[in-house]
């Protein structure tokens, strides 16, 4: 069988495959399709410094391929978090990235203090790249400034392993993906939902409360591999990439443009067992191809240098 461990970032992993945040709860929810531990990662859904109730329903639309999400961050808050979430994880002998999301880099920098102390969680993702809060303005992660001050503020509070979680909604990512390297982000998340929105056109009413949402599933891959790419060309930090993995041979693709690690999400609204199975089904198909182990896809791709020669290229 192919060796698929993977070390990101200082963390070891039994294989590259991780949940994307928001998709299964903090985890817990989900024992019965896939044990924690058989995951390389399992990232929690976004944890903020008080309780949020989230944005009005209708919150969920489903589209032609994937759906739009306005759940606006909807969580217990970091107490009930540490209480009655990290305790039982930390049972399950799973690595656990934990995802933090504020209004305010104080919020940032308070949430990784107070999980910096905690032996259950691993690392800390930091999701600068919510489209459901806030207006939708996306502060933190369209501004090279705010992305590096918030990592910045993260980096001074915890040791642990801070990866910035990026929005496909800018124009130039390498350009933010360099801001959070300078900040001292140990790893990237590339990328978050896309900003879309659906209306139906009898009664004219927008089929999100919030008008738009994030856009997530098999429709975004190509927006989301080339954004991963563009992040592991402009920084030598870790990439682990995200948005639109439904199999094995979605996460090739984002292992070959330079990826460490992948984040399997939406495609386990139709199939929940799905990420419990992945890793197995990569592994078959490395054997397939003859190939001995996982990391010897990372950064495979053969390509011309075409970008480097064109003036005003996006990194
Ligand atoms: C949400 O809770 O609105 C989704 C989380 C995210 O996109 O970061």
């Amino acid at each position: 069988m192919a060796n698929m461990a993977v070390t990101v970032a200082g963390l070891e992993l039994a294989n590259p495959v991780m949940s994307a945040s928001g998709t299964y709860g903090h985890g817990l929810e989900m024992r019965h399709f896939a044990a924690p531990a058989s995951l390389g990662a399992w990232v929690s859904k976004t944890v903020t410094r008080k309780p949020r109730p989230g944005n009005p329903l209708p919150r969920i639309a489903e589209t032609e391929a994937g759906f739009l999400n306005s759940i606006g961050l909807e969580n217990r808050g970091i107490d009930s978090y540490l209480r009655d979430v990290l305790p039982d994880m930390a049972r399950e002998h799973a690595v656990v990235i934990t995802n933090i999301g504020g209004e305010s880099v104080d919020d940032f920098a308070e949430l990784a203090a107070r999980l910096d102390g905690e032996r259950a969680c691993h690392a800390l993702e930091v999701n600068l790249s919510c489209p459901n809060v806030q207006g939708g303005k996306l502060p933190f992660s369209t501004s090279p400034a705010m992305a590096e001050s918030v990592i910045a503020r993260v980096r001074a509070a915890t040791k642990k392993p801070v990866f910035a979680k990026l929005s496909p909604n800018v124009s130039d990512i390498g350009e933010i993906a360099r801001a959070v390297e300078a900040g001292g982000a140990d790893g990237i998340t590339a990328v978050n939902t896309l900003l879309g929105m659906r209306v139906d056109w009898k009664t004219r009413r927008p089929a999100l409360n919030t008008i738009q949402g994030g856009y997530s599933g098999i429709g975004i891959k190509p927006i989301a591999l080339r954004c991963a790419w563009s992040c592991a060309r402009a920084v030598s930090i870790p990439v682990i990439g995200c948005g639109g993995i439904a199999c094995a041979e979605d996460a090739f693709e984002f292992l070959v443009v330079g990826c460490r690690a992948v984040q399997f999400g939406t495609a386990s609204f139709t199939d929940p067992g799905k990420i419990g199975r992945l890793a197995a089904e990569m592994s078959q198909l490395l054997d397939q191809h003859g190939i001995a182990s996982v990391t010897d896809l990372i950064g495979t791709l053969r390509a011309p240098n075409v970008l480097a020669k064109t003036p005003g290229a996006p990194s």
